[in-house]
């Protein structure tokens, strides 16, 4: 018997792209956490999940976050004066060690948004050595600087400063504020973990620049902490960008932005506290249940202890419900981790209702996050596998830093007990194969058809080649491709079949996909590669033009009958029926000689995803394909049990049972 498991398959998860709410462009800007914000990022900068803006998460980096259009800062009608503007922003800096934070951040009106030649740590991703104090740099800073660096005569470890062209600055003052009415000065820290609030207005007639600081939800004090005439006509050019720099030396240090406003010409709009991202929880602040206790215990006198028990006890109900599980090489994933608890609240304790559907790997529900408002889709993966969890995490995570715009976005992961929950965009158009099989939906037009197409041929070219390391995607099909609002088609699920590998002995390879589109290399060795998703490409092409399943439940192979339609010359009566003859017959031919093309048994025969994408977009003509006699069904013997199952079958045991002298590829 073939030792194979099969998994009921329905899936999967609608997701959608967040549209950019893109702020007028007349130099006003409001964000109160930064999901929807226009920003241009780099380095190590990023917003995470909740809307806060990282400009740095680790030591020895920098990174850059501006606002995507250039401002006006020159009034036309008066020469060379610039502009009055007014900015606030919330920030918080969180370092690994309490008592040392490097390097800082800056606040920076710069005429290039570009800023990758300028260099980290105590130059905070401002200058370099080398323009370090030149007139040509045109850019005024305003620093928050956690380092004493003496080369620039810094005044101590804690202060801001108004920086021009240089990093020395031109004042600078210890963190703190004039308290209102008694006048009285008070230190602030800047690294205290503690989020505040800078203002910068500048009086372009007066032609003066104030800064000002406070504790966040402090109203703004009167006095400023520093002051200083500046003409800036010079320093500033005409159009210029703001935005924000940071650095990091040699200990980690996240600096984090919670809001920020500008206007040119008026008072920045004004931000309010309660409308902002929280701050992470730090690993430190998380205590057990038995520190907790034994804080509280001895400080209990016997009249409290009844109280104080049924507190316990709801506490201990409320974390075995929220239970997670934490280990110590998760604090480096901190910004991709989400609280149970948050998942829990935004899924409405994963009712059914909010169940969006049934897959291979689990059930996926939809949420709305509590704070951002953020439409997620969250899917309970179970896994009890503890083994190779870590590298599975980091792969995620990593896997997270894909930005495609046919990919469906991975925002973060929760882990509990023999479950993982994934965190993704929602998408809202559902999944592809609704729109293909389910007679009470619209008929998907040909061109919406040939746009998912040539957006799921770029977002596997994206994993295969345009990135760091080439990503595998293993389970391509209609089911896994999600439709945003546009009908722009996603591809779901990436990475995740790997899942268990990691949790297997490596020895016993197991393949992961699903029945139909499985290449028979894939069914021989059990090894996946892009050439294994290309021929489930080709399969997908095939099942999308003529809106029928890989494996039909009369036992028809889609392949086998495309093919025999094509060895007759009649490959457009292959097309759906259901388009009622309303399709650019070129196009469905295109498509479907690619899908051929694609799923050949021999992986040297398949073209590769940027060949698919030229033939696509008609700059290469496709080959002629000499391969019409290959018999292709031979490989779906196995297959066609399964008809549209989820399959994760044990290599070994599969070919012990098939006997190895079983050739799938080359004809009976
Ligand atoms: C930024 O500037 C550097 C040179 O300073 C250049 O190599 C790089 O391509 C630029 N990046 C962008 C996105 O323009
Ligand atoms: C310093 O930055 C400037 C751009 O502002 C760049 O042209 C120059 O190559 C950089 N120098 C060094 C040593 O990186
Ligand atoms: C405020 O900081 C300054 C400079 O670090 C220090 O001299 C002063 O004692 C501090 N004041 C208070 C109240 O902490
Ligand atoms: C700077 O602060 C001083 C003192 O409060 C105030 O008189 C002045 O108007 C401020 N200037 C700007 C540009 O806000
Ligand atoms: C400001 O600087 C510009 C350019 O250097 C100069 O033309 C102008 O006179 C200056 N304004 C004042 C008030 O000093
Ligand atoms: C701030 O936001 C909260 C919640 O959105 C709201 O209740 C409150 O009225 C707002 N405060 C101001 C001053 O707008």
């Amino acid at each position: 018997m073939v030792n194979v498991r099969f998994i009921p398959f329905l899936l999967l998860v609608a997701l959608h792209k967040i549209k950019l709410v893109s702020p007028a462009s007349d130099g006003r800007f409001a964000f109160e956490g930064f999901t929807s914000a226009n920003l241009k990022l780099d380095g190590a900068a990023m917003v995470t999940p909740t809307g806060l803006l990282a400009l740095t998460n680790d030591k020895h980096t920098k990174g850059h976050a501006f606002f995507r259009a250039p401002l006006l800062f020159h009034v036309p009608a008066n020469g060379m004066t610039v502009a009055s503007f007014s900015t606030t922003f919330a920030f918080a800096i969180i370092s690994e060690h309490t008592q040392l934070s490097d390097h800082g951040l800056a606040f920076v009106v710069a005429p290039s948004s570009n800023l990758s030649a300028a260099t980290g740590a105590q130059y905070m991703g401002l200058l370099n050595i080398s323009d370090n104090g030149k007139a040509s740099n045109h850019i005024l800073a305003i620093e928050l600087d956690t380092v004493l660096s003496p080369e620039f005569h810094d005044i101590d470890s804690n202060h801001i400063g108004i920086d021009v062209n240089n990093l020395q600055s031109v004042k600078s003052h210890t963190a703190g504020y004039y308290e209102e009415g008694t006048g009285k000065f008070l230190n602030l820290t800047l690294m205290s973990r503690k989020a505040m609030q800078v203002w910068v207005d500048y009086n372009g007639q007066a032609m003066e620049l104030n800064v000002t600081l406070a504790p966040l939800g402090v109203e703004k004090p009167t006095e400023p902490l520093l002051s200083t005439a500046l003409n800036l006509s010079k320093i500033v050019t005409g159009t210029s960008y703001v935005g924000f720099s940071s650095a990091t030396g040699l200990s980690i240090a996240y600096h984090y932005i919670l809001g920020w406003s500008f206007s040119l010409n008026g008072a920045a709009p004004v931000l309010n506290s309660s409308n902002l991202p929280a701050l992470p929880r730090l690993p430190h602040q998380k205590r057990s249940l038995t520190e907790i206790l034994v804080i509280v215990l001895p400080l209990a006198t016997a009249g409290f202890i009844v109280a104080l028990l049924t507190v316990v006890f709801m506490f201990v109900r409320r974390w075995l419900r929220h239970a997670e599980l934490h280990e110590d090489w998760e604090v480096e994933f901190g910004p991709h981790r989400y609280s149970y608890k948050d998942l829990f609240h935004a899924t409405e304790g994963f009712v059914s209702k909010q169940l969006l559907g049934i897959g291979g790997f689990g059930r996926v529900y939809k949420g709305i996050l509590p704070r951002s408002n953020l439409e997620i889709a969250v899917k309970r993966v179970s896994h009890d596998s503890k083994q190779g969890m870590k590298e599975f995490i980091a792969e995620i995570v990593s896997m997270g830093r894909l930005r495609h715009k046919n990919l469906v976005q991975l925002l973060g992961y929760c882990r509990r007990k023999g479950e993982l929950l994934l965190v993704y965009d929602y998408m809202s158009n559902g999944s592809l194969d609704k729109h293909l099989y389910d007679r009470n939906r619209p008929v998907l037009r040909w061109n919406i058809r040939f746009h998912i197409i040539k957006g799921i041929a770029s977002g596997l070219l994206y994993l295969h080649e345009d990135w760091e390391q080439v990503v595998v995607h293993r389970d391509i099909k209609a089911s896994n491709v999600l439709l945003d609002s546009e009908m722009n088609g996603c591809l779901g699920d990436f990475g995740l079949a790997k899942l268990y590998d990691h949790g297997t002995n490596p020895r016993t390879t197991r393949v992961v996909g699903t029945m139909g589109y499985l290449s028979p290399e894939l069914l021989r060795i059990g090894k996946a590669s892009p050439g294994t998703d290309v021929f489930a490409f080709g399969i997908f092409l095939l099942e999308v033009t003529c809106g029928r399943r890989p494996l039909e439940l009369d036992q028809v192979v889609l392949l086998d009958w495309v093919l025999e339609h094509w060895n007759r010359g009649a490959i457009l009566e292959t097309v759906d029926p259901r388009l009622c003859g309303e399709y650019i017959a070129e196009e469905a031919r295109l498509v479907l000689k690619l899908g051929l093309l694609c799923s050949q048994p021999m992986p040297n025969a398949r073209p590769n995803m940027r060949q698919v994408l030229q033939y696509l977009d008609g700059t290469v003509a496709v080959p002629e394909m000499t391969v019409t006699n290959l018999d292709y069904s031979s490989l779906m013997f196995v297959q066609n049990e399964g008809f549209d199952s989820y399959v994760m079958l044990d290599a070994s045991s599969f070919a012990t049972s098939i006997g190895p002298g079983s050739d799938l590829s080359g004809g009976r």
